[in-house]
């Protein structure tokens, strides 16, 4: 058996950080191997650092590591980040001039225009960026992030749409789960029986990350999808699972069925190279009226599959329909994971 590729976590105590570490636990090709968080958790055994919020336990092996303070000396040369986004902006960078890949969930430098904003079905072909940096080429070190978390499922669902039909509009409203805000988050009191219509930075990073990702390579950098985009941002009292309701304007007219013959149908680099944390099916268009809902589908493909339903004519627009997927992991570790797993298998993981 090859040996697996020892990672880091920078934000490991954090709720994306902690998924990390759930879905690593049995990964085919890396090992957890190194922990890093703030000076309050520095020092201490991850299990004590840790306020555990994952529905299985806690893997024991993790549990005994020391979280080590949050600079490149002794880390891994392959680093998963999941920090807020201030700290982020300044030791990213750091990390990838010490030669590291970081691999982040964080919106840092997610716009930076020779850093890859990628999901691998969608645009794996942007990955080619990473050349452009100059930490590349100083040290060998560089920087790919995926994209927000409502950004993700937005984007899954109309990947298959542009392809086949065009883009012309798309306007999304979501309604985002508190978990999308870390631990300890939105206060109680603030979100029980209650809808929050605002997340800072939310809807400015959905319009810019979308148009990023659904864009062209065009040598040095990226030809931003030309389609009008607009979105609003709601939180509301779920657990775990973004559902947005989404309105479209396509280039060309398209009949519901060839709409939902192109999310079923939908495939990419992930699922022709197998890579292990890509789902059988990225998409899945569901029947049912009253569906997709975040209890029945979130956890759809372990997490990694989006769920579209709700397909109906638009009055303003073309169509609309509504689109779920999981926040913390195909919006967040598990994004960062697939990232990881293409770099690997393109050759940029050493
Ligand atoms: N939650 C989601 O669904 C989601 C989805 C996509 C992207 N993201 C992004 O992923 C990142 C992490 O999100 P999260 O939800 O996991 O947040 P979180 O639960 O608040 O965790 C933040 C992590 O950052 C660490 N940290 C904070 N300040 C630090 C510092 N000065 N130096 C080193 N480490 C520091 C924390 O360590 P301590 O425990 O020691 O304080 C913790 O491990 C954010 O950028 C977020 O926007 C989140």
């Amino acid at each position: 058996m090859e040996k697996k590729i020892p990672v880091g976590i920078l934000g490991a105590t954090g709720i994306v950080g902690q998924r990390l570490v759930q879905m690593l636990e049995h990964h085919p090709w890396f090992e957890t191997a190194w922990l890093a968080a703030s000076d309050r958790s520095e020092g201490k055994a991850y299990g004590e650092a840790a306020r555990w919020r994952m529905k299985t336990a806690m893997p024991s092996r993790v549990a005994g590591m020391t979280v080590s303070a949050a600079a490149p000396a002794g880390a891994p040369k392959v680093m998963f980040a999941a920090l807020d986004a201030g700290i982020a902006a300044e030791l990213e960078p750091r990390f990838a001039e010490a030669g590291c890949a970081v691999i982040t969930n964080s919106s840092a430098l997610r716009m930076r225009s020779d850093v890859p904003l990628v999901i691998p079905e969608v645009n794996a072909d942007h990955v080619k960026l990473i050349e452009c940096q100059s930490a590349k080429r100083h040290s060998g070190g560089f920087v790919v992030t995926n994209p927000n978390c409502s950004a993700i499922g937005l984007v899954l669902a109309l990947a298959p749409l542009q392809q086949r039909f065009g883009l012309e509009t798309v306007m999304a409203v979501t309604m985002q789960a508190v978990s999308g805000a870390g631990y300890p988050g939105v206060a109680s009191l603030d979100i029980l029986g209650n809808v929050i219509p605002y997340i800072a930075k939310e809807e400015e990073k959905m319009e810019e990350e979308t148009r990023k990702l659904l864009g062209r390579l065009n040598g040095s950098g990226i030809v931003p999808g030309g389609f009008r985009m607009s979105a609003q941002c709601n939180r509301v009292a779920v657990e775990d699972g973004h559902t947005e309701s989404v309105s479209v304007k396509l280039g060309r007219k398209a009949e519901a069925g060839e709409m939902v013959a192109a999310w079923n149908e939908f495939r990419g680099v992930p699922q022709e190279m197998e890579l292990p944390t890509a789902p059988e099916r990225p998409l899945r268009y569901v029947e049912a009226a009253d569906r997709p809902q975040p209890r029945f589908d979130a956890d759809a493909g372990e997490g990694m599959t989006a769920t579209v339903g709700r397909l109906r004519p638009c009055g303003v627009l073309d169509w609309k329909f509504t689109v779920l997927s999981h926040n913390t992991i195909r919006g967040a570790a598990g994004a960062a994971l697939l990232n990881a797993e293409l770099l690997k298998a393109q050759g940029y993981l050493g």
